[in-house]
């Protein structure tokens, strides 16, 4: 290795290889094999990707794509890779729109992606895309995932033939399967199922853990709550621990009742800088009845943690949990995919969990493992501890069965039956990877789907597409040869599922100049890249009224039908936006919707793409009308505002209530900002001396 590698490894802690490291170097990676690293979590796959990254930078002086699947992770990542900055190694991260080109891209060495945005680029056709000459696929298991599976599979398949000389290095938790796969990417195996801190996994049942080694570990009864004496025993001892519960609503009770016994456990300092924290999260964003909660329960050394947090609030949890300063976070499943955040014990207090329209389900062993796996911290614990509640001496056994002694699932491809197979047929002739249907049944032969399955019934299938996608004016036969038409490239670029183009497409047309927000709203709600909101009992009549007194551009399904619950589902949803739209508190949203503040938030940038996607379409088929009114509609959805505040949020640092308050008193215009005294302004809520020096800067120069 050359030193100047062996001086970067040292800064960052690492002296010598861990053993799954080595065998990977034995495998040849760094001579270019392509490798399959499937070991446990924490076993250090990150640095093998790091080593061959620097060597084909700086040997072959390569492009280098990491893929994961989450932002979360993508930020993760490039924290950890901005270190080869030193030894000049340029490491980007690409995190923008989907149709954002991003040509500064072509300068950097490393780029650091999500699997989704990585298939979005390759859409715009850069031209460094042939200079990739290693892909990392990170958390490459996601294949198996059957909405998010087919994207990486066809990304990673587009990537290789795009690029026949790369190398690949997929890096994967343990699955039954890892040959198989392996030998799909022709990648050397290396598996193991060494750790760096060894994993005990029990269930506990009646105060005792009892271990898969057959060992038993007695826990002080604190409490008649098992899960109190459980996390108690643990924070006691100078331990931290991690709960996964099966929803949102069971993570916020849980640390609720965990939260006396813990406080209990707290040292003065550490009492003070939590109420530090406690309120630093109410200062974030809108206070809300979460936010509120959460503060709370922080200051009690406990919090939850679930995809309805905001980014930032998850954010702080996480430091603060790493930091040692929060002792116990209950989380949903989400988090097991997500950063790293190890305790030393993981309790798995749920092993079902709420699927909607199926009901409960077991969870997966792989999920369980991965869950296990957050289990003991590098550098803190000897070992970790990953437990599962029975309730019953039939429910120990089961458990010890169905998870502890057994071994993950295989995975299997998910595109064959995947809706998003239209949409990567579209891309594979609009990216000009096929031209002819015999090349592109070639390249679906290549994916993981066709070998597992072979070609036969997926053929027809694909076939069956392409005449949709012909009939539906995105690909042109010309003599034999396929062609994505203006509509079709643009689309691909769009990054939006055909059929979401084709609903917009059809329904733009007959909007004009009188059609209102909501009947925008509930156009992008209706296509298939709008997932719904679940529909509770309190929720129907809301809904058939607003039904009943509105003009719906859409035929709406027959009750009792499936299809008229997930209208309603999309209805609910537009509905939301709408209040966004109106300037309704986000604490009234969360309440009326059931909602959190993070998927607002998702809601809202997902809405964005769609209206963006929407003004795309209208531009390209000349619907003059609506121009101009989706416009208006991005730049309310974005900032959750009435038309009348559109001039004032497009100021910096001017968010919606900002806006408001300023329009209340008076500043309505641009105009009226130019000529206000700073005095005035600074006698408005919301408006410090740092805003208004913000504001008079920016409308100087207007
Ligand atoms: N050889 C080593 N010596 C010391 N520390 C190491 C070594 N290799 C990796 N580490 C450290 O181990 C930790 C976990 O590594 P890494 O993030 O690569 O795990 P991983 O295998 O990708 O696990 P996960 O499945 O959780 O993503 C990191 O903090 C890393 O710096
Ligand atoms: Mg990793």
């Amino acid at each position: 290795m050359p030193n100047l590698v062996k001086e970067i490894l040292s800064e960052i802690g690492i002296i010598e290889l861990y053993p799954p490291q080595e065998e990977a170097i034995k495998a040849n990676v760094l001579e270019g094999k392509n490798l399959l690293l499937s070991v446990p979590t924490a076993a250090g796959k990150t640095l093998i990707a790091m080593i061959c990254a620097i060597k084909h930078v700086l040997e072959r002086k390569g492009k280098v794509l990491y893929l994961l699947p989450l932002k979360a992770l993508a930020n993760e990542k490039y924290e950890e890779f901005k270190i080869l900055e030193k030894i000049g190694i340029k490491v980007i991260i690409s995190t923008g729109d989907f149709d954002n080109i991003e040509p500064y891209l072509i300068n950097y060495d490393i780029i650091i992606a999500t699997n989704e945005k990585a298939d979005s680029i390759i859409r715009h056709k850069p031209s460094w895309i042939n200079r990739i000459s290693l892909i990392i696929a990170d958390e490459i298991h996601l294949l198996g995932d059957g909405s998010r599976g087919p994207t990486l599979e066809t990304l990673l398949t587009s990537l290789r033939l795009l690029n026949p000389e790369s190398q690949i290095i997929g890096l994967s938790a343990t699955i039954r399967n890892a040959n198989e796969i392996a030998e799909w990417l022709k990648a050397v195996l290396v598996t193991s199922n060494w750790r760096p801190v060894p994993l005990k996994e029990g269930v506990f049942f009646k105060n005792n853990i009892i271990f898969k080694d057959g060992s038993i570990l007695k826990i002080n009864e604190t409490s008649n709550d098992p899960i109190i004496s459980l996390t108690i025993d643990s924070i006691r001892s100078g331990g931290q621990v991690l709960i996964f519960t099966g929803s949102r609503a069971s993570a916020v009770s849980l640390a609720k009742r965990l939260s006396e016994p813990i406080r209990k456990l707290l040292k003065r300092d550490e009492e003070r800088k939590l109420l530090e924290l406690s309120s630093e999260i109410l200062k974030i964003g809108e206070r809300n009845r979460i936010s509120e909660i959460l503060s709370k329960l922080v200051s009690y050394g406990v919090a939850f943690h679930h995809a309805g947090l905001t980014y930032e609030h998850r954010r702080i949890i996480e430091n603060a949990f790493r930091s040692s300063l929060i002792k116990c976070i209950c989380a949903t499943p989400t988090l097991a995919a997500g950063v790293n955040l190890p305790a030393r014990r993981v309790i798995i207090h749920d092993y079902r969990r709420y699927e909607p329209g199926i009901g409960n389900v077991n969870i997966s062993i792989m999920e369980e493992k991965q869950m296990a796996g957050r289990a003991g911290r590098p550098k803190y614990d000897k070992e970790g501890e990953a437990i599962l509640l029975a309730r019953s001496e039939n429910e120990r056994d089961f458990l010890f069965e169905e998870y502890i002694l057994a071994e993950p699932e295989r995975i299997w491809s998910r595109l064959g039956n995947s809706s998003s197979l239209r949409s990567h047929i579209l891309a594979v002739i609009a990216t000009g990877l096929a031209h002819y249907e015999e090349e592109l049944i070639d390249f679906f032969s290549r994916t993981l789907f066709a070998f597992q399955y072979g070609l036969h019934s997926f053929k027809k299938r694909i076939l069956e597409v392409l005449k949709m996608l012909i009939k539906e004016n995105l690909v042109e036969e010309r003599k034999e040869k396929l062609i994505a038409t203006k509509f079709g490239k643009r689309v691909s670029e769009l990054y939006i599922d055909p059929l979401s183009a084709i609903i917009i497409r059809d329904n733009l047309r007959k909007f004009n100049s009188n059609t209102t927000a909501i009947e925008y709203l509930i156009l992008i709600c209706k296509t298939p890249d709008m997932l719904g909101l679940p529909i509770r009992k309190k929720d129907l009549p809301i809904l058939t009224k607003f039904i009943q007194n509105n003009f719906i551009p859409f035929e709406i399904p027959y009750e009792d039908t499936p299809e008229y619950i997930s209208f309603l589902e999309k209805i609910k949803v537009a509905l939301m936006l709408n209040d966004w739209i109106e300037e309704v508190h986000e604490d009234k949203i969360i309440e009326k919707f059931d909602v959190g503040p993070g998927d607002i938030y998702s809601f809202v940038e997902n809405a964005k793409w769609l209206i963006y996607s929407s003004y795309e379409l209208a531009k390209l088929f000349n619907y003059n009308e609506v121009i101009n009114p989706l416009m208006k509609l991005y730049i309310r959805v974005e900032n959750g505002v009435k038309e009348e505040l559109i001039p004032l949020v497009t100021l910096k640092g001017i968010g919606r209530v900002r806006a408001r308050a300023l329009y209340s008193a008076g500043f309505k215009t641009i105009e009226d900002l130019k000529i206000a005294s700073p005095s005035s302004l600074m006698k408005i809520p919301h408006i410090g001396p740092e805003t208004v020096k913000l504001i008079k800067e920016q409308v100087s120069k207007l």
